[in-house]
């Protein structure tokens, strides 16, 4: 179970998300993506209802409603599935508050579920720190965080990883900041390389050796309801991220 996060906005966590569950399970993996996110980005790219008042996160997270109510096998990709977020989702950060066990609702939801025997569950984190990202680490084996190459990527990742670590100590001490991915690499740009060269220097193997070039096919793809992995296969992105799914999967059978 991955929680996908990082507070800064537009980094690529939907991107990366629907990518790599994609490319999971286009090798046989049965993936799971729960968006978490009242944006609803990852259920729009997976063509998931999101819109009007189909069931979603936030009635599991609130109403206390299965997880099975709510997942949806995504068209045309038979291995993966998704847990859609309306906009009903942004009130939650403030109605969890006064709920019991608040930062565990997410956790209580997933076990409970066991419907169709998954591989992974990849959680597509809002862009703040709030209760539901809580929600994410709380319930999540390990963290991804999507970097974006360009100058004030790492800032704020302090407070980021500072989460991570309280959340370790209170809440879930299994918790492993397990991956970093480097994200719209542009290879013209010196700044690019720079500050991958400095996550890496800082974070070392955490880093996936693959980093995700900048390709307008990515950008384009959730207009057509699709992930780069179906909409163009060939193009950079999403070779790239299938080499990222690859490395994930190997760090996963070696650990
Ligand atoms: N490698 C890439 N190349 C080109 N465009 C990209 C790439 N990755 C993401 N994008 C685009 O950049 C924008 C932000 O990406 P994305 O939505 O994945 O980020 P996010 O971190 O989920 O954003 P938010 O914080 O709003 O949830 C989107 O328009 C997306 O299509
Ligand atoms: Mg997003």
């Amino acid at each position: 179970m991955i929680a996908v996060a990082n507070q800064k906005g537009g980094v690529g966590k939907t991107t990366t998300s629907v990518n790599i569950a994609a490319a999971l399970s286009m090798h046989g993996q049965r993936v799971l993506v729960v968006d978490l996110d009242p944006q609803g980005n990852a259920s729009t790219a997976l063509a998931t209802e999101h819109r009007g008042d189909v069931p979603d996160v936030y009635q599991v997270l609130v109403d206390d409603l299965p997880m099975a109510d709510i997942v949806k096998q995504v068209p045309d990709m038979p291995n993966l599935y998704c847990a859609p977020a309306t906009i009903d989702l942004a009130g939650a950060e403030i109605e969890l508050v006064s709920l019991v066990a608040r930062e565990a609702r997410l956790r209580r939801a997933l076990a409970a579920y066991d419907a169709i025997d998954l591989d992974y569950i990849v959680i597509d984190c809002p862009p703040s720190l709030g209760l539901l990202t809580v929600n994410a680490l709380v319930a999540a084996d390990e963290v991804m965080i999507p970097i974006q190459c360009e100058y004030y990527a790492l800032e704020g990742l302090g407070q980021l990883l500072r989460n991570v670590d309280l959340i370790k100590a209170h809440l879930n001490p299994t918790l492993n900041l397990s991956t970093i991915v480097l994200t719209m690499y542009d290879g013209r740009t010196r700044l690019a390389s720079q500050v991958a060269d400095e996550v890496r220097a800082h974070f070392g193997e955490t880093v996936l050796n693959t980093v995700i070039p900048r390709s307008v096919r990515l950008s384009e793809a959730p207009s057509y309801g699709q992930s780069v992995m179906t909409y163009d296969p060939g193009s950079s992105g999403a070779m790239a991220y299938m080499d990222a799914a690859r490395e994930i999967a190997h760090r996963a059978t070696v650990a």
